[in-house]
């Protein structure tokens, strides 16, 4: 990844824009968390027109945009279209909640550093789809969620902070990704108002987090917030 222009120098709140293909529970949990002063949404966009998300963003009277990949002749054409859309809204951060499509390298590299992804696995562990269905399937004792800098491999770059959640004897995928879901919301919520904050940044391939790079993701408590590491002592 090159070096990343962020922090840039922003005012607050954070301008985040959000991609979201369906339902948007993701893409909900910020809208209900923006207070106007840390961070807001300032566009919503899928790829589907008929996303529940675009209703979500309309009802809190957040720009909402459809752009649908028929009609483009190649992904990187698609991708230009929706980056330009994108930009319209002057994003500090984008967020994919929910994004069902490979972005090209090319969207991936313009929002270098400035582009988070919610994936429903501890990563590295199960990178892709059918997440819960293989943590039950691995007999996992654990499962969850991370928050990572999107880079052009799939669900690969930067960790910044994971969810854990138990996975209990006889649990279907289903009971298992709702119990998962129930903890993405904070999850991402707290990263977006860390990044806001100034206190979470990408450097290259590291997550700095307090200027200090971060070794293993931060982990969000019982209390919903991050457990930042303790300050550094003084030599
Ligand atoms: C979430 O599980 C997210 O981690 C994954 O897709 C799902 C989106 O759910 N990337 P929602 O649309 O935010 O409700």
């Amino acid at each position: 990844m090159p070096h990343s222009p962020f922090p840039i120098p922003h005012s607050l709140p954070l301008r985040i824009a959000v991609l979201a293909s369906g339902r948007g529970s993701n893409l909900q949990a910020l809208l209900d968390a923006q207070d106007g002063s840390t961070f807001a949404v300032v566009g919503v966009f899928s790829d589907r027109a008929n996303a529940p998300a675009l209703d979500r963003a309309a009802a809190a009277g957040v720009p909402a945009i459809a752009i649908e990949p028929t009609g483009f002749a190649t992904r990187e054409a698609f991708d230009a279209a929706l980056c330009d859309a994108i930009d319209t809204c002057s994003p500090d951060l984008v967020v994919c909640a929910g994004y069902l499509r490979i972005l090209s390298d090319a969207a991936v590299e313009r929002y270098a550093g400035r582009m988070i992804n919610i994936h429903p696995s501890l990563l590295p562990k199960f990178p892709g789809l059918r997440t819960h269905a293989q943590a039950i399937a691995a007999g996992d004792a654990e499962h969850g969620a991370s928050v990572h800098y999107v880079i052009p491999a799939l669900d690969a770059g930067p960790r910044i902070a994971q969810a854990r959640v138990p996975v209990r004897p006889g649990d279907t995928p289903a009971q298992l990704a709702a119990r998962v879901l129930e903890r993405e919301h904070p999850l991402l919520v707290a990263c977006v108002r860390a990044i806001a904050e100034g206190r979470v940044f990408a450097s290259g391939s590291d997550v700095l987090v307090d200027s200090r790079p971060l070794a293993e993701p931060l982990l969000l408590g019982d209390d919903g917030r991050l457990t930042f590491p303790p300050e550094a002592t003084p030599p």
